[in-house]
């Protein structure tokens, strides 16, 4: 399949003026397709510097990252805005919902900036509230929402644009490992049924289990890159919940929202 990601040599060096950080030092990896992806590593170890560059945040100081076969490297700040509306789902440990606003605006913000009509937005909001389990909830400003279903409102408004890739960085951090298990096999039903790309960073190996393919960072580089042996098996192990699932409709509702 082809790669969605695909990073060369890519070294990112932050200058404070006073001294140059070497965060990244040489990271190389191709991600692909459909893949379901958890970076784990210790606390500076460049997990966030790495997913800035994949969500085209930032860029490398040397080095190529090539997204969906464009090389990013080269391209303006406006074209990475571009990409970031257009391709990319992000999910940020503090949900970033806006205050002011209600679950159902919040999921439909992305859609906003990519110029759809407020009919077809309000429309697939509702659908991908209605996925992430929050129909009853659409009108509720955040604070009137539970730790756990803010984090869900945030995944909505990840996923309505249909992005090419999911980035989540702690995506479960705060949440009660109850909420933290949902969220993350939400996650793997998005992955397993309707092929979501997703890169998730997390300091917590029970929550990279759900992972299909674990990487370990240590001083800017890559220190491992394994399949999970857990998740190897795949739906197979999964079987009964996968085919209740199948038949709930819940892919299906993925592939249509376009
Ligand atoms: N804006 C910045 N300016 C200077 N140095 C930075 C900047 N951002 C990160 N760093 C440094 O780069 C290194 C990697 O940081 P990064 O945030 O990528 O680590 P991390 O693996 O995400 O850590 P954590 O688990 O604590 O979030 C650290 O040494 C950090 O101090
Ligand atoms: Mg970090």
């Amino acid at each position: 399949m082809a790669n969605v990601i695909a990073l060369e040599n890519v070294e990112k060096i932050y200058d404070t003026g006073e001294v140059k950080v070497p965060a990244l030092r040489g990271v190389s990896l191709q991600v692909a397709s459909g893949e379901f992806v958890a970076i784990m590593g210790a606390s500076g170890s460049g997990k966030s510097t790495l997913m800035n560059i994949i969500g085209c945040l930032d860029r490398p100081t040397k080095g190529k990252y090539l997204f969906d076969g464009q090389d990013v490297s080269r391209l303006s700040r406006t074209e990475l805005a571009h990409i970031r509306n257009r391709k990319l789902g992000f999910i940020f440990q503090g949900f970033n919902l806006l205050k002011r606003h209600s679950a159902v605006e919040n999921v439909e913000m992305p859609l906003l900036y990519a110029g759809v009509s407020a009919r077809q937005r309000r429309k697939r909001a509702l659908e991908m509230l209605s996925l992430v389990g929050l129909s009853q909830r659409a009108g509720h400003l955040p604070n009137q929402l539970s730790g756990g279903q803010q984090q869900r409102a945030a995944i909505a408004r990840a996923l309505v644009n249909q992005p090419q890739l999911l980035l989540a960085d702690e995506p479960t951090g705060n949440l009660d490992s109850h909420t933290g298990a949902e969220i993350l096999d939400q996650f793997q039903r998005l992955n397993r049924e309707s092929g979501q790309t997703i890169v998730m960073v997390t300091h917590d190996p029970a929550i990279a289990a759900y992972a299909a393919r674990l990487i370990a960072m240590r001083d800017g580089l890559i220190a491992s890159d394994a399949v999970n042996p857990s998740q190897h098996a795949g739906p197979a192990s999964h079987g009964a919940a996968t085919a209740t699932l199948a038949g709930s409709g819940v892919a299906g509702t993925m592939r249509t929202a376009s």
